[in-house]
Order: structure tokens, then sequence, then C-alpha cells
């Protein structure tokens, strides 16, 4: 069972990966969940999120949620796409069915910031945490700058969900957007680390989130038909933009419970962090021409119908509160 800190912002994607990753104890313990600005900047609101669903699935007790930048590191925010897709509340504008919560935000370890607490949890179990990044990598990247090479080398790996290659976006035309909220944290992390898997828009892109498996989500349980409900405004709204609605976040926690789903090409990517139309994007050298190490796992391929068939076999083991 691999241990996680998942640092997210969630976000109607994010939380699906969220309660995937709650479903599947045989193979991901979640130590933590870090939150960093990305969907929305109002990082309260997407902490509350996160307590939300653990609530919704008795696990706010287990499972301390810790919220980080509110901020990119040195670009102003530009997430208003992000809030428009995942609307004004993270979720689609739905309710949650815990009906005293909804205006009652949950708060926890207040005197510590992700990143302090992603250093602090990773020097205390070195080679033990994986890092997956659902998000914009601020977090990460302030823990690099921070912590240095003795936590840069004290974690276990990183699963990051964000990217692609080929030269396609979809914030912009050339960056995905986690990425692209964040183009200077992407290169610091991608700089940082000699074992990252890349789940981005080449591989999510082949995992349409349509009626068809949204109607199965609903048909499970009272929290497959809350999935069924956060993403119908997602999907309209991606759909009249002419973009595919696409399973992204829980990508990268699927591929953490089966990677046999996937495959893969390694290469070494780095981020443009400064170009006029292409800042964030993320760029693939698979020969060696930069002479660096090919650090990441960028994976191009995953089985529609084994992720599906996987996604709803767990999901339906979950039970609400
Ligand atoms: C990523 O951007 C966010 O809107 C989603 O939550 C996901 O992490 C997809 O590009
Ligand atoms: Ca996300």
């Amino acid at each position: 069972c691999e241990r996680i800190i998942l640092d997210c912002d969630p976000g109607v994607d994010d939380s699906i990966a969220i309660f995937l990753a709650l479903a599947s104890p045989d193979k991901i313990k979640i130590d933590a969940i870090t939150i960093v600005m990305g969907n929305n900047n109002d990082v309260d609101l997407l902490a509350n999120n996160a307590c939300l669903l653990l609530q919704m699935c008795n696990m706010s007790s287990d499972i301390p949620v810790i919220k980080g930048a509110n901020k990119p590191l040195a670009s102003a925010y530009h997430g208003h796409s992000g809030i428009q897709v995942h609307a004004q509340n993270g979720i689609g504008n739905v309710k949650y069915p815990i009906k005293d919560l909804n205006e009652n935000p949950v708060e926890q370890y207040k005197d510590v910031s992700a990143a302090q607490f992603i250093i602090q949890h990773v020097l205390a179990n070195p080679g033990v945490i994986t890092l997956c990044a659902i998000g914009p990598l601020t977090n990460i990247a302030l823990a690099v700058s921070i912590g240095g090479e003795k936590f840069i080398k004290s974690v276990r790996r990183l699963v990051i969900m964000g990217g692609s290659v080929g030269g396609f976006g979809n914030k912009t035309a050339a960056a995905e957007a986690n990425l692209a909220n964040d183009p200077h944290a992407g290169r610091i992390v991608f700089d940082a680390f000699n074992d990252i898997t890349m789940v981005g828009l080449n591989c999510t892109r082949q995992l349409p989130l349509n009626k068809e498996i949204r109607e199965k989500m609903r048909k499970l349980h009272a929290i497959g038909q809350f999935c069924f409900d956060i993403t119908a405004h997602y999907t309209e709204i991606l759909q009249s933009w002419n973009d595919s609605p696409c399973f992204n976040d829980p990508t990268a926690i699927m591929y953490l419970i089966k990677p046999d789903l996937f495959e893969g090409q390694r290469a070494c990517v780095d981020v443009e962090d400064s170009g006029r139309l292409t800042s964030g994007q993320t760029v693939a050298d698979w020969t060696g021409r930069w002479g660096r190490p090919l650090q990441t796992l960028v994976l191009t391929k995953v089985d529609q119908n084994g992720f599906a068939k996987e996604l709803l076999d767990r999901l339906a083991k979950l039970t609400m509160f």
C-alpha cells in the first residue's frame, strides 16, 4: 500500500480523484491532503471542499487537510477559466448532501503551511511518501526550494496530473491548466526530481467523461449520484467551448492503483516558463539531446474500458457517512 500526500485544488475532477483514492485502501493510503490554488484561488473554499468530501466518506478524522499557496510563485493568478469550469463553489455549484456543513467551513492544521507539512512528513518517512499532485505545482515547488536536496531525495516518487507533450493544451493553445497556472513552479519541480510520472493530457484525453459513464456512476449510490451532479456543469461548459470533458485527476490516482492499464515512454521533460504563447508548455526530449537524465515517464496510452471498469468497481465500494 503506497502512502501518498495528495496535493490538489478540489475541484470537480479532484473530488472524483479523492473518492477513488478513498475507495482504494488496498493500494493507497492518503496520509494528508494539501491544498493549492488552481481551480480557484480561494484556498479556504478548496480546503473546505476537501474536508467535506472526507466527511461524506466518514474519513475526516483520519486525514488532515492542510492549506497551501494561494497564488502562483512568480506570476499573477489567471485561473478565472478554472472558476468557470468548476463553478464558484469548485464543485459545479452543487450543494453537499451534508446539510449543516455547507455553511460551516472546516479548517485543520492552521499553524503549518502545505509546503512545510510536506517537507516535515517526507523527512519523517524518508523514501516512503509519494507526492501525487493534481493541481498546480506551487506547494511542491515551495517544498523543493525550502527543503532542498535532503527533501528531494527523501520523496519516494512524484506522480503528476498535468502537462501535455506535442504542443497542445486545454487552458491555452500550448499548455495544460495545472502547468499554465504556475509555470515557474512547474519548471522547479521538473528540474528537481528524477522519478516523475506525468499523467498529462496525452493520456487523460483518452478517457472521456461522457454521459454514459456519468450515468453509471449515478446508479452506484449516493456518492455516485453526487459525482454525476458535480460533473453536469463541468461537462456542459467544456462542450460549449468545443473542448472534450475527460477524466483528468482521477487518472493519476488510477495510475497508482493499476499501472498496468497504462503505457508510457521516458523523456526529459522541462517546462516553458516565459514563452509569449507557450508559457506552461511541457516540452519532452525523448532522445537525450539535452544531455540530461530522462527523469519522466510520460504516459501515452490507457486502456479505456479497463479504466472505466476499475473506477466503477472501486467507487461502488464507498459508503456515505
Ligand atoms: C487539470 O486542471 C484542473 O482544472 C483539473 O482539476 C485538473 O487538475 C486538468 O487540466
Ligand atoms: Ca485539479
